[in-house]
């Protein structure tokens, strides 16, 4: 890969269970995680094994991870690879992401080198800390920062993809985009999670409403196999394809950025053509940490991928995990470990530009330690015993139900761990009517006022208030993890603060019970994020372990069906002996991805 902007890449070296009353606040929680794509009754535990010798991509689509083999098999890297498969997912999974959002790309060459780049969306330069405050009661409207125009800032995905593609990709941006012009242009069948996220979406439309025309053309409901065509975006991407990915940003009339900003404005939005022209990613160091024996990279905040690292690092202080992954054990010291790195994300993560993180004080082997020491294997802790001591303030877990994760390690054990987001379903359900672009709502992850209950009955906190130019806090956690032997773990998922216990578990079933991808990434969950207090256990679990768990203090809350943590995993083996090196690839089954392994 290139590496001609290094400077912020550091070298390695190296039924019987407790059912808790559904408060609205936490019903609210409880289907802001469950999926629209959950596994369908009948379906595989396991999906089949992906595994190959010449490189591999794991979305949470089957025709993305097509994309990104594509360009893997045109010898492109991991980087190139990553650009296609993302712009592939946000035309066939429009749901969950697209050129409106934004999102987080690390990256670890097969040197060793590693490198983030943050292009989650920034506040418009007019919002304000109270712009979702109604001035008459002093209530936050939660509308407004979900739907309309509002609802969306600045969106990040083109410049993150113009910076990696300049910096560490090899191919031209017309030859990344190829793949997902032709699937917009030609057409593509509808899958599963778009047709499902269909239809909870669209009786919640107006009437006439422009995604209408998306998602139930001719009034019909999209159902699974139906062509889809948009018409629209192949028109941007060709405009991409031609100028480069920075002239999403441009604004003169006929403009892609024109569009979406009457768009904007026409839904009552704040976007000007200022924000777009100055939208700039940023290169972030990634953080480094340990588990047994596994190097952890993640990036630093807005990114939750540091939520992930402080679970990972209390949980590795602790005593082994010496019984099978939904043994009640394990799962108390799993859940136990993120209560305390939850209870620190909630209270202390924002914008780093706009609130001082101790990040390296929450990353350190002695902070975890000290953490690790206070977990009782027979009991949970008083609330005010979690995360950081002698912090307290209010605590806001953030939701989602509109991301995509997807990793790729090209031929050469390069890999890429890229999220991107529209935050909510189909984002803030505005469309630039020439473009096709969807845009984000993700001001609804700021917090939209210190102290107050928001939609799922939890309180937000000061360092993650609105503020012009500012990157609300995020949950999406890119991962890589190394071994010893030069193994190389690329992980990640969709599903908001689910992300981040998808992602711990799955780490643990690969490391800890030496799982394979898919077996890791389908083993069933559970989900805690401190607040509220309460623990979400798939159903699958089994009734004795959920015994024990509740005799232990944990109120459990079985959903009713699989959470919508859709994790993605690569696991790249170098060669060793006689054996060859193997790339092995995995879309977690709750979201019916499927990965692809590129040919020879
Ligand atoms: N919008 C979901 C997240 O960034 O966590």
């Amino acid at each position: 890969m290139k590496n001609n902007n290094m400077t912020h890449i550091f070298s390695l070296n190296s039924k019987s269970s407790r059912r808790i009353l559904l408060t609205p606040g936490l019903l609210g929680a409880l289907t802001a995680v469950v999926s629209v794509g959950g596994a369908m009754p009948g379906q595989a535990a396991y999906p089949p094994t992906a595994t190959g010798s010449h490189g591999a991509v794991a979305a949470d689509h089957e025709l993305a991870s097509q994309a990104g083999v594509e360009i893997l098999s045109q010898g492109g890297n991991a980087v190139d690879a990553a650009i296609a498969a993302a712009l592939a997912l946000g035309v066939v999974q429009p749901a969950g992401s697209g050129l409106g959002g934004g999102g987080f790309l690390l990256i670890r060459t097969s040197s060793g080198q590693i490198a983030a780049i943050d292009f989650r969306e920034v506040a418009p330069k007019l919002a304000t800390r109270d712009m979702f405050i109604d001035a008459s009661t002093g209530k936050v409207v939660p509308e407004r920062s979900r739907w309309g125009g509002l609802a969306s800032g600045v969106p990040g995905e083109a410049a993150g993809f113009a910076k990696a593609l300049s910096e560490f990709g090899t191919m031209k941006p017309a030859q990344v985009i190829a793949p997902a012009l032709r699937l917009a242009d030609r057409g593509f069948p509808a899958g599963r999670h778009l047709a499902r996220s269909a239809a909870v979406v669209v009786p919640k439309l107006a009437e006439p409403h422009p995604l209408r025309a998306l998602l139930a053309p001719q009034g019909k409901l999209l159902t699974v196999g139906m062509t889809v065509r948009r018409p629209e975006l192949a028109s941007t991407l060709r405009m991409l394809s031609q100028a480069g990915f920075l002239a999403f940003y441009k604004t003169q009339p006929g403009a892609i950025g024109d569009d979406l900003l009457q768009a904007n404005r026409s839904a009552g939005g704040l976007l000007q053509a200022e924000d777009l022209a100055s939208y700039k990613p940023v290169a972030r160091t990634p953080m480094t940490g340990r588990f047994r024996n596994h190097q952890l990279f993640v990036i630093p905040p807005p990114s939750g991928g540091i939520t992930a690292l402080e679970a990972l690092q209390i949980l590795n202080a602790r005593p082994a995990l010496a019984q099978g992954p939904t043994a009640s054990a394990t799962l108390h010291e799993t859940i136990e470990s993120l209560k305390h790195a939850f209870a620190d994300r909630a209270k202390l993560h924002g914008d780093p530009a706009f609130t001082n993180i101790p990040v390296e004080e929450l990353a350190s082997a002695a902070y975890a330690s000290g953490r690790a020491a206070t977990i009782q294997p027979d009991r949970v802790l008083p609330p005010q015993s979690y995360g950081r001591p002698g912090t307290d303030k209010p605590l806001s877990p953030p939701r989602d139900k509109g991301t995509s994760h997807l990793c790729v390690i090209d031929r050469n054990g390069n890999a890429a761990a890229l999220t991107t987001t529209v935050n909510l379903s189909f984002g803030a359900r505005v469309v630039g009517a020439k473009s096709g672009v969807l845009l984000n709502n993700q001001m609804d992850d700021f917090t939209a006022k210190p102290a107050t209950e928001n939609a799922f009955g939890l309180v937000g906190d000061e360092a993650n208030l609105v503020a012009p130019g500012k990157r609300p806090a995020s949950s999406m956690t890119p991962l890589i993890a190394v071994g010893p032997d030069g193994t190389v773990m690329c992980a990640g998922g969709s599903g908001g603060p689910t992300i981040v216990t998808g992602v711990v578990q799955t780490l643990i079933n690969l490391i800890d019970f030496g799982m394979d991808a898919e077996a890791a990434v389908s083993a069933p969950r559970i989900h805690a994020q401190f607040l509220p207090d309460s623990v979400l256990i798939e159903p699958e679990i089994p009734s004795d372990v959920r015994d024990k768990l509740t005799a232990r203090g944990h109120k459990l809350v079985v959903t009713p069906a699989p959470l919508e943590t859709a994790v993605q995993v690569v696991v790249y083996r170098p060669a060793s002996g006689t054996q060859p090196a193997t790339w092995t690839a995995a879309s977690d089954p709750r979201k019916g991805g499927k990965p692809a392994i590129a040919p020879r």
